[in-house]
């Protein structure tokens, strides 16, 4: 069976990925360092799967570490989630942000390059759009300055990823742009378990609910949109997770490429839609308050998704209620875990 190097592999995407992975015959081993997860996340993962999925915790900035985790095992792919994501503080700290994103994917090239390894599937996002001129985005669309120092560096690593591809024959590389990923996996014992406030929407409209938060506070209601508030294209993690499936295979049939796919539902929804359908569908009542804008926001992208569904043969399943009634299941559970 083949071994896949899940950097990142206790985070949200990351985790819901290994599901996958284990689901289709692969073998996973998640690196790690914790900085933004727990082992609440592997003991989830244990329970669902039946046993504890092969966990190494280490910086991936380490590049002696990751020669060893290299050297120890025959990867057949790497899928290379780590990194930092909260846009909001890649603004206030940017070197952070350049230093840990850039350098995890930097020694993961060179370890590849170093072990053979030749497949990569690498974790961008929407952001490298920037505020596009025209929606739905494609992946031709116009690479426009990000709005974030988080955004450009998910624009270096792809031309890093594209140019190691040039150079190494035999190699392949997929960029997987994701849009909103949301909801947690179906059996309530996997989410996204953020540390501390946290800056995406969906964990503080249910860490609201619940009661650990009085408000939940709109980032601004005048944007140029139907109710004023900004547009996102959210992705059920689950949908998302299994695009990295078919991601490998396609790989493996493309070898000497390095192609970008979104991956998103290919529709939008605004903030207040999104919190209306959580209230319907769950019956929680989610306290708002209007609030500015926040700095870094784009008014509003959502995806064209057709070169994924094609090329990857992947379409979405699970649509934004299912997602929605998923995140609460998963906060619920939550708050009978010990803190970490
Ligand atoms: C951004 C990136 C996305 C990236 C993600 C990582 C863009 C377009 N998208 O997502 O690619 O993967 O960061 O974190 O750059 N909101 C509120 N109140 C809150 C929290 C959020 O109103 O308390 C609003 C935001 O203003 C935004 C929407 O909810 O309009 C979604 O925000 P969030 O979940 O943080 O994701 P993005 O910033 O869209």
């Amino acid at each position: 069976m083949k071994k896949i190097l899940v950097t990142g592999g206790a985070g949200f995407i990351g985790s819901h990925t290994v599901i996958e992975l284990v689901g289709r015959g692969f073998i996973p081993v998640i690196a790690d360092n914790f900085s933004n997860s727990d082992r609440r996340v592997t003991d989830g993962l244990t329970s669902i799967l039946g046993h504890r999925p092969e966990t190494v915790m280490i910086d991936c900035t380490d590049s002696g570490a990751m020669e060893r985790l290299f050297a120890d095992h025959g990867f057949h792919a790497v899928i290379h989630f780590a990194a930092f994501k909260a846009v909001g503080e890649s603004v206030t700290d940017p070197l952070r942000y350049y230093r840990n994103n850039l350098l995890t994917t930097q020694v993961v090239l060179e370890c590849m390059r170093t072990y053979g390894v030749r497949h990569l599937v690498f974790s961008s996002s929407c952001t490298v759009y920037g505020q596009p001129d025209s929606l739905p985005v494609t992946e031709q669309s116009p690479l426009k300055p990000p709005v974030s120092p988080y955004g450009y560096t998910k624009q270096v690593c792809e031309h890093m990823v594209c140019d190691f591809v040039s150079a190494e024959p035999g190699f392949s590389a997929g960029l997987l742009r994701y849009f909103n990923p949301v909801g947690a996996h179906p059996s309530g014992l996997n989410g996204e378990l953020p540390y501390g406030v946290p800056s995406n929407l969906v964990p503080f409209i249910t860490q609201t609910a619940a009661g650990l938060r009085p408000a939940l506070t709109i980032f601004g209601s005048d944007y140029a949109t139907p109710d004023g508030t900004c547009i996102r294209d959210y992705i059920h993690v689950t949908d998302l997770a299994g695009a990295h499936v078919r991601a490998l295979d396609w790989l493996e049939a493309n070898p000497g490429k390095c192609e970008a796919f979104n991956l998103g539902q290919g529709r939008g929804h605004s903030v207040k839609e999104v919190i209306d359908t959580f209230e319907r569908v769950t019956g929680q009542h989610v306290p708002v308050v209007m609030g500015p804008r926040r700095a870094g926001d784009v008014e509003q992208i959502w995806a064209e998704v057709t070169k994924a569904n094609r090329a990857l043969n992947w379409h979405t399943e699970l649509g934004l209620e299912v997602a929605l009634a998923d995140a609460w299941r998963w906060q619920q559970y939550v708050n009978t875990l010990p803190a970490p």
